[in-house]
């Protein structure tokens, strides 16, 4: 009978780009999600993107437009990359929703109602000039133990230590370097205590795997604490209900994410949503990274079981990705972006290297690039696309792109291809997708054996028909290999779907042979990697990660950063400008602001270079300008262009001009 189900992967946070590490999970749970599919169950896949939160307020800040604005631009990134792996979600929404808000509320009162929401006033560190509450991360200072200067208030980089923010020396606020002072403010808080039995027979009852239940011991083990669930204004969030300047922390309302994603899936399909997510009628799964299992083994179960709402049936939870054994580094050009992978590499091939190594383990999985150029290169075209190439185009060519029928050998060869099915489809059902693979690739190399003993390139001189025995028994193993695979590598399966001109493959068209049928034209399937083409992306991943210690040493260069292409530099629009006026700006000691010549027509800039000139000095002189520039709304106005300088910086600039016979308005470059 067909199973209906519902999965669930963790919310990316709106606050920068799907990177590789991402992926891990998303593969995992789209490979799962696609397998239930062609199993023939009904599975729906919800995420959406986590949008509430400090950091992305101040990202949103930075960039200098409103929140909803920020997530927004984010969101259409994020879904674009998905896009590009081919992950396929049946919903991509966002917590900053008016679903996830009515539930959050509605959380919030039936936990209150029930006693399990406490309030009380708590002491923490606090920006007198941002005007708001520092979280750990947003306070940087002097390790205690080791000295290291600008760390986290948590936490440093160098020693590894942890530590509260009081104990840094020389704590200041990361955004302004104010001093943060002490303040006292009312806080919500989760009684998370009151479920501790029940939570302690969740876990027990196989709710996740044994590994993350060990874990959960040691915490269980250390008493379950009180969980503090509000934020002071200023915060990016929903307003906790009968507050003005209070909100949700952005751990209450993320994982009720999971739930509005559902509830607008619902509304846009007519469906039901108590049916749906509460009626049992649906299994649930959520898959997550093990950072953050104490949210979704403790506190998110809690919640459901205080607000009356069904618990998942099973918390999947995966290690994290390293690159070449060490954790994803900027300065090593491996934290690679979804989309700088995507301009360089096939997105098939990161799919099925990840399951190649995905167990149902909480171990921390490896990306090494070698390996990763050689398996992509050895198993998925010299193994699967070469099976294909070395039949397909034998028999549209010579063959009349017919099949026939199976003789005795190859019946034998198809009969053991079928007879794994059952195992395969058993290792995908329990997230064992290394072992698939390991298996699939032993039914490859059988296949492949079989066209070695039966050499049709010698045989179709000879015997056209025999070939076309043979040729039958190949493709019909490509067949059915590609079904294996297609979990795992959904547009490859629909290229060979096309070529063998067949609906789209299930499962159960596994033991459905493929004879006496015609089939279409060969096309292409991978194309070997070239290590340059990896050693470029790592390259583009590198970005200027000593910038931040050019403070410390006033010689130091800056590394030049990511090539741009002849095509990037194109874009440039350079131009003679002749100065007008200039004058200093007031509240900015380093900048001018400066009226443009451009020959037609006139820009305001604004300079910092305040430092370096003196607004008379520069009256008169012919720079060069960045005249197309996208106007830039600054503290102090418009920003119409840039002009161009060189330099170290604050009296040490120099700005570029030119001979003042040019005419204002000629392109420079
Ligand atoms: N927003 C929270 C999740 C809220 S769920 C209600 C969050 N976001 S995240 O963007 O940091 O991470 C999203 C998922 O990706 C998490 O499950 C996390 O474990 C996973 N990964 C992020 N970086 C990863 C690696 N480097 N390796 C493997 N998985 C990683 O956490
Ligand atoms: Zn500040």
């Amino acid at each position: 009978m067909e199973r209906k189900i519902i999965a669930t992967s963790a919310l990316p946070y709106a606050n920068g780009p799907i990177h590789i590490g991402h992926l891990v999970e998303y593969f995992q749970t789209d490979i799962w999600v696609r397998f239930e599919k062609i199993c023939g169950n009904k599975c729906l896949y919800f995420c959406a993107d986590d949008a509430h939160g400090t950091p992305i307020m101040i990202s949103a800040r930075k960039a200098e437009v409103e929140p909803e604005k920020f997530v927004e631009r984010i969101h259409k990134e994020h879904k674009k990359d998905f896009d590009g792996f081919f992950v396929e979600f049946d919903n991509y929404y966002t917590t900053h929703s008016p679903e996830n808000k009515a539930f959050s509320e509605l959380f919030f009162n039936r936990l209150n109602k029930r006693g399990s929401i406490t309030k009380r006033s708590v002491e923490q560190s606090y920006c007198n000039k941002c005007e708001m509450f520092l979280p750990d991360r947003f306070i940087r200072g002097t390790c205690p133990k080791c000295k290291a200067e600008d760390q986290y208030g948590d936490s440093c980089d160098c020693c590894g230590a942890n530590y509260q923010p009081t104990e840094l020396a020389e704590p200041h606020c990361a955004t302004c370097g104010e001093k943060p002072v002490l303040k006292k403010s009312e806080h919500y808080f989760f009684k998370l205590s009151d479920f501790k039995e029940q939570l302690v027979d969740l876990i027990a009852s196989g709710y996740t795997q044994k590994s993350v239940a060990n874990k959960l011991e040691e915490w269980f083990a250390s008493g379950l604490k009180d969980w503090d669930i509000s934020r002071d204004k200023p915060y990016f969030g929903f307003n906790i209900p009968g507050e003005k300047d209070k909100f949700f922390y952005v751990w209450l309302d993320a994982p009720i994410g999971y739930m509005a994603s559902c509830k607008n899936y619902c509304d846009k399909n007519e469906l039901d949503f108590e049916n749906l997510w509460n009626s049992g009628d649906y299994e649930l799964y959520h898959f997550i990274g093990k950072d953050i299992m104490y949210f979704h083994a403790l506190f998110w179960p809690a919640m459901l079981l205080g607000a009356d709402f069904r618990v998942a049936d099973k918390l999947f939870v995966h290690g994290f990705l390293n690159v070449n054994g060490k954790k994803m580094s900027k300065s090593k050009g491996t934290f690679i972006k979804a989309a700088t992978y995507l301009k360089y590499l096939d997105p098939e091939f990161l799919r099925y290297y990840y399951a190649a190594k995905l167990t149902d383990g909480i171990e921390d999985i490896d990306l090494s690039v070698d390996d990763f150029v050689g398996r992509t290169n050895s198993e998925l075209v010299g193994k699967f696309a070469n099976l294909a190439s070395r039949s397909i185009p034998m028999l549209t060519g010579k063959l009349d792109s017919t099949l026939g029928e199976l003789d005795g050998d190859g019946k034998s060869l198809i009969e053991d291809l079928i007879a794994a099915k059952d195992s395969i489809v058993g290792n995908y059902e329990s997230l064992k997708f290394a072992a698939a693979v390991r298996q699939i690739n032993a039914l490859a190399d059988k296949s492949n054996r079989y066209v070695e003993q039966n050499q049709p390139w010698a045989m179709v001189k000879t015997d056209l028909e025999k070939t076309r025995i043979i040729l039958t028994a190949i493709i019909n193993a490509v067949r059915i290999l590609t079904i294996y695979l297609k979990p795992i590598l959904p547009k490859y399966a629909e290229k060979v779907e096309k070529i063998l001109n067949v609906e789209s493959l299930q499962f159960a068209d596994v033991e459905k042979l493929l004879v006496n049928h015609k089939i279409n034209n060969f096309e292409r399937l991978f194309e070997r990697i070239d290590k340059k083409q990896v050693e470029k992306m790592i390259e583009e991943s590198k970005n200027g990660c000593q910038a931040s210690d050019k403070s410390k040493n006033e010689d130091s260069i800056e590394p030049i950063t990511a090539e741009c292409t002849i095509d990037d530099f194109a874009k440039i629009d350079m131009r003679i400008a002749k100065v007008l006026k200039a004058e200093s700006v007031e509240g900015a000691d380093k900048l001018l602001r400066l009226q443009l010549d451009l020959g037609n027509c006139q820009k305001e800039v604004l300079a910092g270079i305040a430092k370096a000139y003196k607004p008379d000095e520069l009256v008169g002189k012919i720079v060069i300008c960045l005249a197309n520039l996208k106007p830039r709304k600054m503290k102090f106005g418009v920003s119409e262009g840039m002009i161009l300088a060189a330099g170290p910086g604050g009296e040490d600039i120099f700005v570029l001009s030119a001979d003042s016979g040019v005419k204002p308005g000629q392109r420079v470059g």
